[in-house]
Formats: structure tokens, C-alpha cells, sequence
């Protein structure tokens, strides 16, 4: 089988990480139990994602010139994504997420900086990668300009686009119409698609609920592909590591259904470790995995 190439157009973040048993209300200072500082960014977790799961992985993206930057930079390396498309932006801090960790879930505020910076101009540079891909992820943490710009571009030259809309934010319905496929989380679902623009798209949505597993549109019904019971740790990245999943399994050939039950898995296995990256599988542990939980059924 031939290896997938995946491009990734998105953020790269240092995530600063608190897990704490209170999250304190406005004007209120609590005693947390644990700080971390961890690589993240949707666009590099989805990158390291598809590369663990043995595909060849581009990432184009900014960095910050700070200390932070060249970091992140590496991580990615070592991870074996191609970063030739990651440069930093001068006299700019790297994209920072600041997360709290409590009771089994996450909330999350990011800060762009260079993130910012991955503008069409940009990403122009890349076009020969870009049209060479597979596939092309995209999610929401870069300028909507880009975005736009991407998915016009794939359009026109036929590559297939997976757009994760995290976080939701609005764009044009002609927009939307130009991915494949779409996968908001519930939540990023029911602040983006009306029921009317959710009627033109129906066929392109993968809405990704937890726990619960994935639905997705299926001979005029929601058909939900369920998940994998496990006992969570830090769910922080599960959705990019289903992205990055997804993109692996649809571009070597899966149904849709086999692909968000992969994707499902792989998220499963991420969320029972710390951090966005830190427990995303490789190939060997995704298939025992899959092995063990369908053995019983
Ligand atoms: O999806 C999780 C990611 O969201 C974190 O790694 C953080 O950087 C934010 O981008």
C-alpha cells in the first residue's frame, strides 16, 4: 500500500497545563495540583497524529522566535513530520494555549502569535506540497483569509480537504461546500450549522460527540459509529488525534464507517495519557488496541 501524504496547514502552540481539582470563578484564587508545559496546536497534534500512524506528514505552520518556537519546531522533527513549511516569524512570541485540567475534561484559551503570520501569501510558497498531498487538514486556529484561500485552492486543483472547524468560528456557506469532509465537535455543530446550511452539507459532516463515538449522514440517516470505553486521563487533543486518524484511514482507501471507527479508537488510546501528543498511538498500538475491544464483541 502507498504511504499517505498528509499536509497540515495550521497552528502550533506551547500548551502551559494546569490540572487542578477546582477551577476557580472570576475574582477567585484556587491551589492547583500540577503545571506542565507540553507541545500542542491543533494543526501539530493532527500532524503528529497521522505521522505516529506511519504516514508521511508536511507541516505548514509558524513559530514564534523565541525559545518556545524552536522547540516546537523540533518536537515536530522528532516526530518525523517534514517541517521545511515551519518558519518563525521575527519578533514574534510562539502561539500558547493555557489550559486548566480538571474533573476528566479541559478548557482551553490560545493565543495566536506567529500562528497569525500563516497567511495566503504564506502558504503560496508551499502550493507544490500542497498539491502533491493526499490529503490537507485544516482547522480553525489560523487567519480565516487562509483558510478561504486553501480551500479555493484544493477546490480548483482537486485535493482532497478534512476541515476540522475547532474552534468554531463563521465562514461563508461557499466555503464550506468546497471541503470533503467536515468534523466539528457537538458542540462546534450546534454553534455553526443551522438546520438549513447543515441540509446542504449533511453528507459532508462527521460530528464528533466524546465518549459517545461519531455520527456521520448515511442513506439519508445520522448513523453513530461508537466509541471506546476508557477511563480518561487528560482528554486534551482527543479531537486532533481523530483528525489526524481519520486523515490517515480515508486516505488509504477506508469506508467512512471504518475510518471513524479507527479514528474513534485512536482517540480512545490518546485521552489515557497526559498532554495533546502524549498518548496519541502509533500503527502497532492502534491495531492491538482495535484487536482487544472488538475480540469481545
Ligand atoms: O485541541 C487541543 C489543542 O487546542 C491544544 O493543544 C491547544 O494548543 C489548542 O490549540
Amino acid at each position: 500500500m502507498k504511504t499517505p501524504v498528509i499536509t497540515v496547514i495550521g497552528s502550533i502552540n506551547m500548551d502551559m497545563v494546569t490540572t487542578t481539582d477546582v477551577v476557580p470563578t472570576q475574582g477567585e484564587t484556587v491551589i492547583g495540583k500540577k503545571f506542565k508545559t507540553v507541545p500542542g496546536g491543533k494543526g501539530a497534534n493532527q500532524a503528529v497524529a497521522a505521522a505516529r500512524l506511519g504516514a508521511t506528514v508536511h507541516m505548514v505552520g509558524r513559530i514564534g522566535d523565541d525559545p518556545f518556537g524552536a522547540i516546537l519546531r523540533k518536537r515536530l522533527e522528532d516526530e518525523g513530520v517534514n517541517v521545511t513549511g515551519i518558519e518563525p516569524v521575527h519578533q514574534c512570541s510562539s502561539g500558547v494555549a493555557t489550559i486548566i485540567v480538571s474533573n476528566e475534561d479541559n478548557r482551553i484559551i490560545v493565543t495566536p502569535g506567529a500562528n497569525d503570520e500563516v497567511t495566503p501569501n504564506y502558504v503560496k510558497k508551499f502550493k507544490g506540497v500542497i498539491l502533491s498531498s493526499d490529503i490537507i487538514l485544516l482547522q480553525f486556529e489560523i487567519p480565516m483569509e487562509t483558510i478561504e484561500f486553501v480551500l479555493e485552492l484544493c477546490e480548483q486543483e482537486k485535493v482532497t480537504v478534512i476541515l476540522n472547524p475547532a474552534p468554531a468560528r463563521k465562514m461563508n456557506i461557499a466555503y464550506w461546500r468546497k471541503a470533503q469532509i467536515i468534523t466539528p465537535n457537538k458542540t462546534e455543530y450546534n454553534a455553526l450549522f443551522s438546520r438549513e446550511t447543515a441540509g446542504n452539507l449533511l453528507e459532508k459532516l462527521i460530528v464528533t460527540e466524546g465518549k459517545n463515538g461519531a455520527s456521520y449522514y448515511k442513506n439519508k440517516e445520522w448513523e453513530t459509529v461508537s466509541g471506546f470505553q476508557v477511563k480518561p486521563i487528560d482528554t486534551t487533543g482527543a479531537g486532533d488525534t481523530f483528525n489526524g486518524s481519520l486523515a490517515v484511514a480515508v486516505a488509504n482507501g477506508s469506508t467512512l464507517e471504518e475510518a471513524i471507527q479507527f479514528a474513534n479508537a485512536a482517540a480512545a488510546l490518546s485521552i489515557q495519557s497526559f498532554g495533546a501528543q502524549g498518548g496519541m498511538p502509533t500503527t502497532d498500538q492502534l491495531k492491538s488496541f482495535i484487536d482487544k475491544h472488538t475480540a469481545k464483541d
